[in-house]
This record gives C-alpha cells, sequence and structure tokens, in this order.
C-alpha cells in the first residue's frame, strides 16, 4: 500500500515530485468525458518512467491473439482500445535546455485532480542542470460540454534568468500500445499540415480504418498582449508542430494556450473530419480557454448535483467516493450506444478498455440512479446490438441455437483466449438477463422487454438449455465443466452461482413471455414469430427450471460453491500467514486451484443477484461460511461482502469491506494502480454506500431504505433519481431526511414505513 495523496474533500492532491510514483499519479490523474481520455502525463518532455496514454473511445484495433496453445473456438484477436495521437504536447527549452522533469530539481510540486470543476492542474518549480530556474503552472481539461475539445493553459516563468525561450507545441500520431501484443505500431498517417500557430494530423488504424484526426491552434501570452510571433513549422511522419522562440525576462510570465479537437470516423466520414475537426476547434478557440473551463465547472456542478455523495466526518471516505463517482462519470456518459465502460476506463491499457460483465453486474445500478433512464437503457442497447454476434459465438463454440455473449468484447465478438474463462465462464450471460431486470425494475420501463428485451432473453435461455444436460443418475439437469465468478477454480460441475443464474433466467424469460402475451399481445405475435419461439421449448424451460441441480450442504445449511467443494482442505484465510498474501502473487496456479481460497464473491453473488428470494438466516449461514474463505483479490469483491454484510446487520464487517473498494486506487491497495484505475470496481464502491448503509432497494415498484451509518460517520447523504424525482438522502445518527428536489412526488419506504413526498419538498424520518 502507498498512500502519499493528501486528503481533501474536493481534490486528489500530490505534493513533491516523485518520479516512482509518477505512473501510479499518471492513471489517477487521468481526465476523460466518455468520449475520449488522457491520462496525467506531463505536457513537457519527460525522459522519466512514464506511459503516455490519449484515447479516443470505440477506436480500437484488433491485435492477433498471442497464446502459447491454441484451441478451436479461440478469438483471432484482442480488440483493443488505442492509444492514439498524444494532442498534450508542449515541449520547452530554455537557451537550447529542454526542460524535463527527469533531469531537473523539482521544488514546490503540485498535482491536482479538481473533482468539483473537472481539470487537472500542476505547479512546480524547476532547476535546469544548467542552475536555471522556472517556475510552471499548467490546466488541462478535456470538455465534457464540447466533447471533441481538449484545452491547455501553460504558464513558465523565468525565476533567474533572462534568455530564450522555445515553445514546441505539437501533435504526434507516432505512439504505440504498451500492451501491443507483436511489439507492432498500429498507425499510420493520413496528412498531416503545420501552418504558424495552426498544425493538424491525420492518422488511421492499419486495420480495421478507425481515422483520427487532431487539430490544434494556440496563442502565446507575453504581458497580457498576445504575441505575434514567428517560428519554425515542422513536419515529419506521424508527427506536426511548431517551434517558436521567444525573448523572455526574469519574472516575466509566458503563458500558452493550446486548444485540440480530435474527431473521428466513428462520427464523421473520412473525408469529412479535417472540416468538422476544424470547426469544432474554431468554436473553441473563439470561447477561450477561461469560458471553456467556466463551462466545465458549470456541467460537472450538474454532474454532482444528481451523483454526490456527502460523507460528513471522514474527508478521506468523502474524498475517495467523490473520486469514484468523478471516474464514473468521466468513464461513460451514455451518449453513445456503441461504448461501454472498460475494467480500467482511460486511466490505463490493462483489460483493452473491453467490455466485461463487470458493466452489467456493477456498474449498472450507478447509472439508473445517478442519470436520466436513457444512459442506462444505453448500456443494455450495447448488447442487444450485438446478440447477432451473441450467437455467432455460441455457434464457434458447437451450441446449435441461442447465444453467448462473450466475456471481453469491443464488438460483440470474443477477445478472450484462456479457455477456462473463454469457453467456461459462462455465468456473464446470467448477468447480462439480470441486467435486464434490474432496468425494469428501476425504472419500471416495460415497453424495453417488447423492444429488446425478450429477444435477448430468449437467446440466453435457450443457451442455457442446450448447455445444461439431464443427469439420469441424479434425476436432475446438471451443469459441467464451468468456471464462476471465483476465477480461483476452472472446469468445476454444478457451480451454483451458475446453475442458479441460469435457472432464473429461464424464470424470468418466461415471466416476460407472460407479460407481453397478456399485456402487449401484438407485439407479442410478432416476437414470436421474429424469434420462432415455440411452446414446446417454454415447456423444456420450465421442465429445468424444475428439475435443475443445486450443490448443497444439508448440515451446515449452504449452497456449495461447486460439486466437491467441501473435499477442500478447509482453512480460513485469517489463518494463513500474511505473508502469502496476495495468493496470486504468492502461490503457484495450482496450489490456487486445490485450495478452498475463493477470489471473489461467487455464491454470495447469486444472494446479492437474487436476495429476495432468500431468507435472513440462508443469506447469513452463507456469509458466515464464505466470507472466511475469500481472498477479495477481485477488486469486484468487497462491495458484494459490504452489501449483504449490511444486510446481515453487521455493520462493522460492512464498513471494513466498503474500506477495501473505496480507496483501492488512491492508496494503491493490491499495487497494481500502475496499470490504471479499477474503474469498475469504483460503482461498487457507490453501491456499497447506497445499497449497503442506505439499504436502498426497489421492491415492486417502490423504492425502499433500510439505513445504518458508520459509527465514525456523522451523516451521510447520497443523490438518487427515481422515476421522475431526484432524491437526497442524509442518513444521520438520529434520523432519516429525506428532500425531493423534483416536481414529482413519490412514495417511499424508510425501516418498512411509508412515506409520502410531495414535489420540492423534505421529510424526516
Ligand atoms: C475478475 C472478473 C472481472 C475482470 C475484469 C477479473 O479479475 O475476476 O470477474 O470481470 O477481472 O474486471
Amino acid at each position: 500500500m502507498k498512500q502519499y495523496l493528501k486528503i481533501d474533500e474536493w481534490n486528489i492532491i500530490e505534493e513533491g515530485f516523485n518520479g516512482d510514483n509518477h505512473e501510479l499519479s499518471e492513471g489517477i490523474f487521468s481526465i476523460g468525458n466518455g468520449y475520449m481520455g488522457q491520462r496525467a502525463n506531463f505536457e513537457e518532455k519527460y525522459s522519466g518512467k512514464s506511459l503516455q496514454g490519449s484515447y479516443m473511445a470505440g477506436v480500437y484495433y484488433p491485435d492477433k491473439t498471442r497464446v502459447g496453445w491454441w484451441k478451436n473456438g479461440y478469438p483471432e484477436y484482442f480488440a483493443k482500445v488505442l492509444n492514439s495521437t498524444n494532442w498534450i504536447g508542449i515541449d520547452f527549452s530554455v537557451d537550447g535546455e529542454v526542460l524535463d522533469l527527469a533531469t531537473c530539481e523539482v521544488k514546490d510540486f503540485v498535482r491536482t485532480l479538481n473533482m468539483k470543476e473537472g481539470y487537472l492542474h500542476r505547479s512546480f518549480i524547476a532547476k535546469l542542470p544548467s542552475g536555471k530556474e522556472v517556475k510552471v503552472d499548467a490546466k488541462r481539461f478535456v470538455s465534457i460540454v464540447e466533447k471533441e475539445i481538449g484545452a491547455i493553459r501553460y504558464s513558465i516563468t523565468p525565476l533567474n534568468f533572462e534568455g530564450t525561450l522555445s515553445v514546441s507545441p505539437y501533435l504526434d500520431g507516432d505512439i504505440k500500445n504498451k500492451d501491443s501484443n507483436y511489439d507492432e505500431k498500429f498507425w499510420d498517417e493520413v496528412s498531416k499540415k503545420s501552418n504558424l500557430g495552426q498544425v493538424s494530423l491525420v492518422v488511421k488504424t492499419k486495420k480495421l480504418d478507425f481515422y483520427v484526426c487532431s487539430s490544434m491552434r494556440y496563442d502565446i501570452i507575453q504581458a497580457d498582449k498576445k504575441v505575434d510571433f514567428n517560428g519554425e513549422c515542422i513536419e515529419k511522419e506521424k508527427f506536426a508542430g511548431n517551434i517558436v522562440n521567444l525573448n523572455v525576462k526574469q519574472g516575466e510570465e509566458t503563458v500558452v494556450y493550446k486548444y485540440v479537437s480530435n474527431v473521428t470516423s466513428r462520427d464523421y466520414k473520412a473525408e469529412e473530419l479535417l472540416t468538422v475537426g476544424k470547426e469544432a476547434l474554431e468554436k473553441a478557440y473563439e470561447k477561450g480557454f477561461e469560458v471553456l473551463l467556466e463551462e466545465q465547472a458549470g456541467a460537472w456542478a450538474e454532474k454532482w448535483k444528481e451523483s454526490d455523495i456527502v460523507i460528513k466526518g471522514d474527508a478521506s471516505a468523502q474524498q475517495a467516493i467523490r473520486f469514484n463517482i468523478f471516474q464514473m462519470n468521466q468513464t461513460y456518459t451514455g451518449e453513445d450506444d456503441r461504448l461501454n465502460i472498460g475494467p480500467k476506463g482511460f486511466t490505463g491499457e490493462k483489460y483493452g478498455g473491453s467490455t466485461y460483465w463487470d458493466t452489467e453486474a456493477y456498474c449498472l445500478p450507478f447509472y439508473l440512479s445517478t442519470a436520466d433512464s436513457r444512459i442506462a437503457k444505453n448500456l443494455l442497447i450495447y448488447r442487444y446490438k450485438q446478440l447477432e454476434k451473441a450467437k455467432e459465438n455460441a455457434r464457434k463454440l458447437g451450441f446449435t441455437k441461442g447465444a453467448l455473449y462473450p466475456m471481453v468484447t469491443m464488438n460483440g465478438e470474443e477477445c478472450h483466449n484462456e479457455w477456462e474463462i473463454t469457453f467456461e465462464e459462462i455465468h456473464r450471460n446470467g448477468a447480462i438477463a439480470h441486467a435486464i431486470y434490474n432496468y425494469v425494475n428501476y425504472t419500471g420501463d416495460k415497453s424495453y422487454l417488447g423492444q429488446c428485451g425478450l429477444d435477448v432473453l430468449v437467446e440466453i435461455s435457450r443457451f442455457w438449455e442446450e448447455r445444461v444436460n439431464f443427469a439420469s443418475n441424479k434425476g436432475k439437469y446438471v451443469m459441467l465443466g464451468v468456471t464462476g465468478p471465483n476465477e480461483y477454480e476452472n472446469n468445476v460441475n454444478n457451480n451454483w452461482y451458475t446453475n442458479r443464474i441460469a435457472a432464473w433466467t429461464l424464470e424470468y424469460t418466461t415471466e416476460v413471455i407472460d407479460y407481453l402475451k397478456n399485456n402487449e399481445a401484438e407485439r407479442y405475435a410478432e416476437l414470436v414469430k421474429k424469434l420462432d419461439l415455440k411452446e414446446e421449448e417454454v415447456n423444456k424451460w420450465q421442465d429445468i427450471i424444475e428439475n435443475m441441480y443445486y450443490p448443497i450442504d444439508e448440515e451446515l445449511g449452504i449452497f456449495l460453491q461447486q460439486d466437491g467443494y467441501m473435499d477442500k482442505e478447509q482453512i480460513l484465510v485469517k489463518e494463513l500467514d500474511p505473508k502469502h498474501l496476495p495468493l496470486n502473487q504468492n502461490w503457484s496456479w495450482d496450489r490456487i486451484l486445490r485450495s478452498c481460497f475463493i477470489k471473489q464473491a461467487d455464491v454470495l453473488q447469486g444472494l446479492y443477484f437474487l436476495e429476495d428470494r432468500y431468507d435472513l438466516e440462508t443469506i447469513r449461514r452463507n456469509f458466515e461460511f464464505y466470507e472466511p474463505r475469500t481472498v477479495h483479490e477481485s477488486s469486484l469483491s468487497p462491495c458484494v461482502h459490504s452489501i449483504l454484510a449490511a444486510k446481515l446487520g453487521e455493520q462493522e464487517k460492512a464498513y471494513e469491506m466498503y474500506l477495501r473498494t473505496a480507496r483501492l486506487d488512491l492508496d494503491n491497495y493490491n499495487n497494481d494502480t500502475e496499470d490504471g484505475c479499477h474503474i469498475t470496481s469504483m460503482a461498487g464502491s457507490w453501491m456499497s454506500i447506497v445499497e449497503g448503509f442506505g439499504g436502498m432497494r426497489v421492491r415492486d415498484g417502490k423504492l425502499t431504505l433500510n439505513p445504518f451509518i458508520p459509527e465514525n460517520w456523522e451523516s451521510f447523504s447520497f443523490k438518487v433519481m427515481f422515476r421522475g424525482a431526484l432524491l437526497k438522502v442524509n442518513i444521520k445518527k438520529d434520523k432519516v431526511a429525506i428532500t425531493n428536489e423534483s416536481q414529482q412526488g413519490i412514495t417511499l419506504a424508510v425501516n418498512g414505513k411509508d412515506y409520502t413526498i410531495a414535489g420540492v419538498s423534505e421529510i424526516s424520518a
């Protein structure tokens, strides 16, 4: 664990420059707007350890699969969101000496991520090897108002000399992905133009023909006046920039304002890019940096109004949850249904920016409650649009019908290539079905079922139907050779969670069929035809629901994670010498597989999803059995445990689990934040507070709350949007106050008692 960031309620602050922390900070201080994202690299040259990272959402590359032992059914490629044109670059040198923090003495370094207003700020004094000192103040943001725009204000002041300052703003498309499988570069140049003060660069991916066009303009200000500068225009392969030499005096500030637009062929025709890019750039340039920044602050204020969580009495928890909410809002805005949420967002390259079951299982609740329902709906539509590919995927694996959604995907095709996950971690299909339930249950938007929901549910159900087999010795349906959410077990038979979520999908699908039959007869008739839905298959699903096999241990009164789980040597995590943890860094894979230790919620994931079907004592017995055997080596694990512990009234445990997720990246808890932040698990921290401490659920169309407050907090409040109402739920030690900030009245239940809150009013419970 590395704690070097200061606690502050609205800012992430790093004081003092330590090159060893730089890559970590580059991820943590990332900025993004759902459309593009940028690691906190320095604008000026930096020769120390760094991962330069600029990412355009949805611009990806099918990198040829790398695998030791090829197995039929593996995907040909792994899709990666590409590291693309470095648009932030401005190099500086003083009388020929380059400003590079790796070679300077750095004083008064402060890097701040301002989460309230959505910008990155950095200031420092650098002493160059010659002894010349400069003071720097740099601010930048990617606009959430003009999504194609990034803007930088970079000021530099000589402290002890006068001389020549060379300023080189540029666009560099000669970029490589760190995770490139064969060390290849993925970009080709299309065109470049370097005029004085105005530069453009168009690059194109070597495969799939994604074009990215970056255009930049800049101004230089000295003594409050625009400098009428002269300079050199540089064009090199995949690179275009300027070099401007200026006379600078001691104590006099030079400010460079750099404006960039990044547009891609995902939104425009390739031949239009230069024109639309220029238009977007001109519009931003006309507004100017300060106006753009003001708009940015205003737009972030709106986002906070809908999604903020305020914790009184614990500044560190306050900072952490805001950081999580900020990153979620930077990663996905829901405006484009072709996009999704990579586990690292735009903060690093691990996981390739692709979509995992994380989206449905962990991220959806955050967007359901903190944004208009169309945002969460777009996450569902993403999968709906990929249904044909999921059907192809099932065929590729030998299934004659149904759909198997990929474990990892960009465009609907499977990208993952480890047999135990690609072919076996099929529970992901269940999470995708459950997300439909979750969306409809939360929003009440049943029209989605007839529009898109049933198509997906039927095809997933067909997959489950073919994936189970009837075991005549048991007289039950079984599911063999799977990997559950606990990836520390592979190729197991009858993983309880997978069997349960499969049967649940069949149950829900038949429920939806009945609903449509009775309420949308015409649409239902169309769907029966379109999907070729047969009564026999629905009957077969019913038979599977009724006769699914579930491993249990009667004596302990628990669901067994899989057949034979109790054959394992039963040891608890607390009995392990801490030097063995994390197991994945200290034990051989063989030892992990044979052990009873659990990576992340598995049986408990099922009890979390389907909690209303189980009594409290069942949940308690399973929780008390499994949690002590769980090492939480996936960042997705603690939140589910926190929510269940809260439900069981185990407040201390709920809080302990919450702490493991909330500051995961800020404190580099798992020692892996250098790869980027754990974006999808950040949604889990939000869930721990709202569903855990707040006890928020939606039951029969009603919002219900069963809150408690962690002992060392004075109060906490969260915002939720529910069916047209915007609520602020404020939980204090002795009461719950709920403010309805919208015109829409609402009836909700607090600790089992109903309250009606008219529009724009408040109640105490
Ligand atoms: C977890 C998976 C998750 C993936 C991406 C893995 O470590 O076990 O459940 O989907 O990370 O976050």
